[in-house]
């Protein structure tokens, strides 16, 4: 049936093998090959209301928080409009300022994360718009907003969220290609970030075929007590879910930072001991991030490098390559290696992969 493992070992490498398919589905029928726009119909607002907002503001808890932020980028960019993503937890009990011309958006996989409804309320109460981007159709947050996207990627039964998470992203793009071509993106960008969605899913096939050199690379650093993850910008949010899904399920112990941050502080914890996940798109932070490869390898720091060219050696012990797409998107693509080193360094530690201890699917209280 449709909630069995089919096949696989655990439902997480079940919903990690997916993606292909459940990224096709977030697609399906909302990219417009002749305007080069994205149709988003359950949005319910005109050009000109879409035209009306100065600033977006992004909630969600963990998981979904992370793929905001990367949301918050894809809006930035693409639609060069003010964004950012924060957690919903927080959010609703600083007492929020709810401005008119500001869209908020909530994130979430089951649609029932209590904190994140409670924060969609109270921006009701003040008279904020939400839309809600959200997997389970009917759910409460999906009723309670004005509009909003559904991913459409089928049910997610492993507590770690993978596939939600991907798909969340892909719907940000869709929202930054709708918001930008209402306002300033050209036609050309436009048409770039249509082809650039629409090779995703083989792009992800490509990614899930390095499965066996990950699985090694995750026995090689399971054992380590703690683990180190960097980026910069779009590879910050990918550094932050990484280290989320590798604390989860493995219970190694994982930190994220911005790698321009490691000197202000943390490269004090670098050393043998604790092993560092790069996140290094070749964009144009690429050099500076070299850079910053250098000085931890200059504390005796071992480096995986995750991103579009391997390294020299000198800078890293190992390098995991992905596919390139278009820069914007490629924090989608970059997250997907992250996944299957999580769940590998889990299954060499016999942790119970698909029902971490302490944690439950959806956090249905406060
Ligand atoms: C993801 O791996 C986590 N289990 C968790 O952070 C999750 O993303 C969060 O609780 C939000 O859940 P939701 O998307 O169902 O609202």
């Amino acid at each position: 049936g449709h909630y069995d493992t089919g096949g696989y070992e655990h439902y997480l490498l079940k919903e990690i093998s997916e993606q292909p398919d459940t990224v096709a589905r977030t697609l399906r029928g909302r990219l417009d090959d002749r305007f080069h726009i994205a149709h988003l119909g359950g949005l319910n607002m005109d050009a000109r209301e879409t035209r009306s907002f100065r600033r977006v503001k992004i909630i969600g808890c963990g998981s979904a928080y992370y793929s905001g932020q990367i949301g918050a980028q894809l809006i930035e960019e693409l639609a060069r409009i003010p964004a950012d993503a924060e957690p919903a937890s927080e959010f609703r009990y600083r007492s929020p300022v709810v401005e008119p011309d500001t869209l908020y958006v909530a994130i979430s996989q089951s649609g029932e994360t209590y904190d994140t409804l409670a924060a969609v309320q109270e921006l009701k109460r003040k008279g904020g718009r939400v839309l809600g981007i959200v997997n389970t159709v009917g759910s409460a947050i999906a009723r309670e907003c004005d509009g909003g996207v559904y991913l459409h990627a089928g049910p997610e039964v492993s507590v770690a969220s993978t596939k939600a998470f991907t798909s969340t992203a892909v719907a940000f793009a869709l929202l930054a290609l709708h918001l930008g071509r209402v306002r300033d993106l050209s036609p050309a960008d436009g048409r770039r970030i249509c082809e650039g969605l629409r090779r995703l899913p083989g792009q992800i096939k490509e990614i899930l075929a390095l499965e066996p050199q990950i699985k090694e690379l995750a026995r090689k650093y399971a054992d380590s007590p703690s683990m180190m993850f960097v980026g910069r910008v779009r590879g910050y949010p990918v550094a932050r879910e990484g280290a989320q899904k590798l604390k989860e399920i493995s219970y190694v112990h994982a930190e994220a930072y911005p790698a321009s941050e490691l000197k202000h502080g943390p490269l004090a914890l670098i050393g043998p001991e604790m092993p560092t996940v790069a996140i290094v798109p070749d964009d144009e932070l690429l050099d500076k991030n070299l850079t910053t490869l250098g000085e931890i390898r200059a504390r005796g720091g071992r480096v995986l490098m995750v991103g579009h060219r391997t390294a020299d050696p000198k800078l890293a012990d190992d390098c995991v390559v992905v596919p390139r797409n278009e820069t914007e998107l490629d924090p989608i693509l970059l997250s997907i290696p992250l996944q299957l080193l999580a769940y590998h360094a889990a299954v060499a530690l016999e942790r119970d992969v698909d029902k971490p201890r302490n944690l439950a699917k959806s956090v249905t209280v406060e």
